[in-house]
């Protein structure tokens, strides 16, 4: 008996000596952030509510703008202020380009293939290439200006017979983004909806289908899956994610391989075939056999969800939450509606050329993206080296969360941050282009938003339109209105509100 608790406590003495010194010798010295103790097998997953952002808000007032969880086994950096936003968004943009391997990039992105969910390297550099040269680039935006005007006024015409009723934006504004973006993209709409039958031979999804394809996208981009973070749970997938995502990603690609036969055979039909739209481009590199790197199926596929998911969306819920905003405080809507009346007079509608003349109208959508940046939580960065970040070891595959809801409500950087004051950036100019860490909503670095030009165009003279076009009000009470949340990978108004709108230019012009 005496001899067994012998060789119990000299493996006991052996196995805490092995523990200390593979610490010492591995992590000599290693000074990580501050952060809450993690549990075993969860890590600090339990400290995550219905709305991560707010949750990791709240933890950053106790521990600091640079925080250290673990998301189950996985270390996870938290960066809550300006200060380090910059560490990581420029300081260490190489390191922290890329982006966790997680399911909803697989099973939704075409293995990877869409340019938000690639992997830093080769593939991703040349798919935001093509992107910003090919694709997006200023020409071929102007090129398409004449879709964005046509949709804007396909929705104001037929906001105006509701004058006088009840109505919610969210009713109107994604079906206005996927006929926008899909024109601009696709030529052609390639679903249907219950204004307009005129197309239906090339629709092969309905509209309400096609935006729960979209809901579905963002929710999973957004959610924690918890293979992802302890993965010998990926084999139980205990929230049933796993399986919806690959039926998603089914339905995408039945939809994209639709879209793509379609063109081909519009294209082996003409002679000399000229590319009329952005799949037409990408079909066309797709077939250079001098292209540094060959795209694949998924690859294009890919590249097509970008356009899709990038662009809907994102406009549609910051014009919402706009809204949202605005029709608390009346007063704002009247200073908009002087500027747009001094500016552009009450015979015609807003152009994009007519922008640099609107700059409170500019204000108010800045104000919007500071508190309700559609990203509450930029997508993972994902680090692919050891570094030193504010004097911290961070190892590498450590994912970077940059809360930029939180940073939009820094009292050091924001005077009032709870309040809806346009003003403050008429005041001061503050770039949203990723030069000023206190307003992100783009993203900054090398994986900043590639769409900020098309989507700025798109948020501005739409929010534009709908001022100058109407008076708004509400018709609830303002204790109706509510701000609450839906996260995802952008955040929604959980509570839709109504409002009543009257047309404010001459009637010959809805
Ligand atoms: C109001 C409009 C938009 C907002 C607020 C927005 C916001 C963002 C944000 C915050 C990111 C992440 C940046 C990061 O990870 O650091 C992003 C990435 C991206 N956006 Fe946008 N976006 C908008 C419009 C668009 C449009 C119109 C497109 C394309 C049609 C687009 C395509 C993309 C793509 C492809 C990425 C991934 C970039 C990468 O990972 O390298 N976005 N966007």
């Amino acid at each position: 008996m005496l001899e067994i608790s012998w060789v119990f406590i000299a493996l006991g003495a052996w196995l805490i000596a092995l523990a200390f010194l593979t610490k010492k010798f591995n992590h000599p010295k290693r000074k990580l952030p501050p952060g809450p103790r993690p549990w075993p097998i969860i890590g600090n997953l339990n400290l995550l509510g219905s709305l991560p952002h707010e949750s990791l808000h709240h933890l950053s007032l106790k521990y600091g703008d640079l925080m250290l969880l673990k998301f189950g086994s996985k270390p996870v950096l938290i960066a809550s202020s300006p200060e380090m936003a910059k560490e990581i968004l420029k300081t260490h943009d190489a390191i922290f380009a890329s982006r966790p391997a997680l399911a909803a990039g697989k099973y939704t992105s075409f293995n990877y293939s869409d340019i938000t969910w690639a992997p830093y390297g080769a593939y991703w550099r040349h798919a935001r290439k093509i992107y910003l040269t090919e694709v997006f680039n200023p020409r071929s935006l102007d090129s398409l200006e004449y879709i964005r005007i046509e949709e804007r006024r396909i929705l104001t015409s037929r906001l105006f017979p509701l004058s006088g009723k009840p109505i919610f934006l969210k009713d109107h504004l994604p079906l206005f983004a996927l006929r926008m973006i899909s024109r601009s993209v696709m030529s052609d709409k390639y679903f249907s909806d219950h204004y307009d039958q005129s197309n239906s031979d090339a629709s092969i999804v309905t509209f309400e289908t096609l935006q729960q394809m979209l809901d579905e996208w963002f929710f999973f981009g957004g959610s924690i899956n918890l293979g992802d973070w302890v993965p010998w749970l990926s084999w139980f997938d205990l929230q049933g994610y796993v399986k919806r995502m690959k039926e998603l990603g089914k339905n995408w690609t039945e939809f994209y391989k639709y879209v793509i036969e379609d063109h081909k055979s519009k294209r082996q039909t003409k002679k000399d075939f000229i590319p009329k739209d952005m799949i037409d481009v990408l079909l066309h590199l797709a077939d250079n056999p001098n292209l540094q790197i060959k795209l694949t199926a998924d690859n294009l596929m890919g590249l097509m969800h970008n356009f899709i998911t990038g662009g809907t969306d994102t406009s549609a819920a910051t014009i919402e939450w706009g809204f949202q905003e605005l029709l608390r405080i009346p007063n704002i809507i009247e200073k908009a509606h002087q500027e747009l009346d001094r500016a552009i007079g009450k015979e015609r509608w807003v152009e994009e050329k007519d922008f640099s003349q609107l700059p409170y109208i500019d204000a108010i959508i800045k104000e919007t993206f500071r508190l309700h940046p559609l990203c509450a939580l930029l997508p993972p960065h994902y680090s692919t080296e050891d570094c030193t970040v504010a004097g911290y070891d961070i190892p590498k595959g450590t994912a970077a969360y940059i809360n930029v809801w939180s940073i939009g409500r820094n009292s050091k950087y924001w005077d009032r941050p709870e309040e809806f004051i346009p003003e403050r950036f008429i005041e001061n100019n503050i770039d949203m282009k990723g030069q000023n860490f206190s307003l992100l909503p783009f993203g900054s670095g090398r994986r900043r938003c590639p769409g900020y030009n098309f989507g700025i165009k798109v948020v501005g003279t739409t929010m534009a339109d709908l001022l100058h076009g109407f008076n708004w009000k509400l018709a609830g009470n303002l204790e109706d209105i509510s701000m609450e949340e839906i996260y995802g990978l952008t955040t929604h108004p959980k509570r839709p509100i109504s409002m009543i709108m009257e047309p404010r230019l001459p009637l010959h012009l809805y």
